[in-house]
């Protein structure tokens, strides 16, 4: 077991919508400090984890903890340690940038000098100081987020929950969110993220579990998973399915693995060099030597990409 101190402990996690399982007997642990995401498709059940941990949706059954306190509908002592940036973008549309902020105060009882202040400060933590008086419809989509931690923050929450929080925007404002998360991660803040892109998943967390269907695939460090699951570099090749038995033969001594989704066959191995030399003699045009990554993880373990 790991010596941390944990966040969240989760055991046999459960949730029913009627008779889908939309999180299915899950169990992991989250530690002091960590950015732990939680990686999969649109319904892999991350949405509604997360909803329980936060005490806003009721728990089918298991248990999930957070700093020791049980989770369950409305435990307002967990709300009060916990930021939440939710998935939907549930600003008040009336009101402004800073009003938003001044509002959401009320609900934690920060006294107003306080709360001006501490709102002041976030809204240039997250550099909205030019929309500080604009309504929330004057707003980018990139800058609605970046408010959106904003007000996740206004109670100093240990725990900060971000659920998607870069989805539908572009590589600028992406990388913007990345570094103030970072930012807050490198204060001790603990992490939990969830995410269907890959690349955010390998940027900032230290441990993931790969979600699908309510259930944990694997769970590890992004390089730990890669090397486990792939090695170091994947060789891809569009080639029709009726022409590849040679080819795949060919390679089984050099490959650790080999997947075929659609048109294209993915052969998995430490190093592609090695690889590539003897493919040429089959004279292909489409063939790509890259390092691996977490979406190959989650094609090999399901057959799917995880966007699609
Ligand atoms: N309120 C609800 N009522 C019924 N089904 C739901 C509800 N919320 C989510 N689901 C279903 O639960 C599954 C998991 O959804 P969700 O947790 O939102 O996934 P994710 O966040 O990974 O995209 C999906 O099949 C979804 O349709
Ligand atoms: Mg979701």
């Amino acid at each position: 077991m790991n010596s941390k101190n944990p966040v969240i402990v989760a055991k046999n996690l459960t949730k029913k919508y009627g008779n889908l399982t939309a999180v299915d007997g899950i169990s992991f642990e989250i530690h002091e400090g960590e950015c732990f995401g939680f990686l999969g498709p649109n319904g892999a059940g991350k949405t509604t984890t997360i909803r329980m941990i936060h005490c806003v949706s009721p728990i089918t059954s298991g248990t999930v903890t957070v700093l020791g306190k049980p989770s369950h509908i409305d435990n307002r002592e967990i709300k009060l340690i916990t930021g939440v940036i939710p998935q939907e973008i549930n600003l008040d549309p009336d009101l402004t940038v800073y009003e938003n902020l001044m509002i959401f105060a009320k609900f934690f009882d920060i006294p107003h000098i306080e709360s001006k202040k501490r709102v002041n400060e976030l809204i240039d933590f997250v550099e909205l100081e030019s929309k500080r008086n604009s309504k929330i419809d004057e707003l980018s989509t990139g800058m609605k987020r970046r408010l959106l931690v904003a007000r996740a923050l206004l109670n100093n929450p240990k725990l900060i929950i971000a659920d998607e929080p870069t989805t539908g925007l572009d590589p600028q404002a992406r990388h913007l969110i990345w570094e103030r998360l970072r930012s807050l991660k490198s204060r001790g803040t603990t992490l939990l993220l969830t995410t269907q892109y890959m690349e955010e998943a390998e940027q900032l967390c230290d441990r993931l579990m790969v979600m699908h269907q309510g259930r944990i695939l694997k769970e590890g460090s992004p390089r730990q998973l890669i090397s486990d699951e792939i090695g170091r570099e994947v060789v891809e090749i569009r080639i029709a399915k009726e022409e590849d038995e040679k080819l795949i033969a060919q390679m089984a001594d050099l490959a650790c693995g080999h997947e075929r989704v659609g048109d294209t066959l993915y052969f998995y191995c430490r190093d592609g060099h090695e690889l590539m030399k003897k493919i040429v003699d089959f004279n292909l045009p489409n063939v790509l030597n890259r390092p691996a990554t977490l979406e190959d993880v989650f094609l090999k373990l399901t057959g799917r990409s995880l966007i699609e």
